[in-house]
């Protein structure tokens, strides 16, 4: 069977389109808010992904300092503060960020929230942080590297980062132009750059970056971390019953992995030295 691939739609080396992605994301918080119910009890990573609670990548959290980035409406960083967490949230948008401010009170626990940009975690110390944290917001950055070397300079030795994207395979199922998926991939895997897209119901134009998974495992050893695990997870067999449903394709996400998720590690010094 011929199957049309549109590689074109992607392209290494292309110049990314110009879009303020703080604006963009200001003006479609209200929308991904009123659209998504994300859970406050805990942290989630997204579509069909089991949650934190489940997973415990991060391990026990009371009294540890975690770092979220890309908190858009801060329901990660308001469950981490609930386990006893001492959580600061960072997000582009202004109104992502006034959204979470809101809904810490309304929840009465204190989280830190700034807004910023993943590539300039400048506020924040060297060193400062246990955990980084960010659930579904490293694709929409552009400067991987600099997000990196951010996160690392911020954490402890020994200190985690955990993130989850929509999973590098699902990027060639995803039709930006229809937002529909589809069944048979509409851009090659190996075909890295950025993705421009519509927000589902305001239209505003929206900019994504596909790298693969091989990518990522690069960006994250060439910033200094060490991949301690990579999970793909099916989802459950309740597929309706998860906020993002309604915005993905039930049938392609029984077999192809919707999200991904990395758990890396900042070495010690010792583990350093004891590296060959
Ligand atoms: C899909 S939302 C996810 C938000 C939140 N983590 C959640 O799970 O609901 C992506 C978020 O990433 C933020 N974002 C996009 N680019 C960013 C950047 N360069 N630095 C910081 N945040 C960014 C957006 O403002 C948005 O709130």
């Amino acid at each position: 069977m011929a199957v049309s691939m549109r590689e074109e739609r992607s392209s290494e080396g292309s110049s990314p389109p110009d879009i303020d992605m703080r604006e963009a994301w200001n003006r479609n918080a209200a929308s991904y808010q009123g659209r998504y119910p994300i859970p406050t009890d805990t942290a989630h990573y997204g579509p069909w992904a089991p949650t934190e609670n489940e997973l415990r990548l991060l391990g026990h959290v009371r009294g540890r300092r975690i770092l979220e980035v890309g908190c858009g409406g801060g329901q990660c960083s308001i469950a981490f503060a609930k386990q006893g967490a001492l959580v600061t949230g960072v997000d582009l948008s202004d109104e992502q960020i006034a959204f979470a401010r809101r809904l810490a009170a309304q929840e009465g626990v204190a989280v830190d929230f700034h807004q910023g940009s993943a590539e300039d975690l400048s506020p924040f110390p060297d060193q400062s942080y246990d955990v980084v944290f960010s659930a579904y917001a490293f694709h929409y950055v552009a400067d991987m590297p600099r997000c990196l070397a951010e996160c690392h300079r911020v954490l402890e030795p020994g200190g985690l980062l955990v993130f989850s994207l929509d999973h590098p395979m699902r990027s060639c199922f995803w039709d930006e132009e229809t937002l529909e998926d589809s069944f048979v991939p509409v851009r090659s895997y190996f075909a890295e750059g950025p993705i421009v897209w519509p927000f589902s119901e305001t239209g505003i134009l929206m900019r994504s970056f596909h790298r693969t998974t091989a990518t990522w495992i690069d960006l994250l050893h060439q910033a200094g971390f060490r991949l301690r695990r990579l999970l793909e997870p099916a989802p459950p067999e309740d597929l309706a019953a998860d906020p993002w449903a309604d915005d993905y394709a039930q049938e392609i996400a029984t077999r192809i992995p919707q999200t991904i998720i990395f758990v890396a590690e900042k070495p010690t010094q010792q583990a350093e030295d004891e590296t060959p």
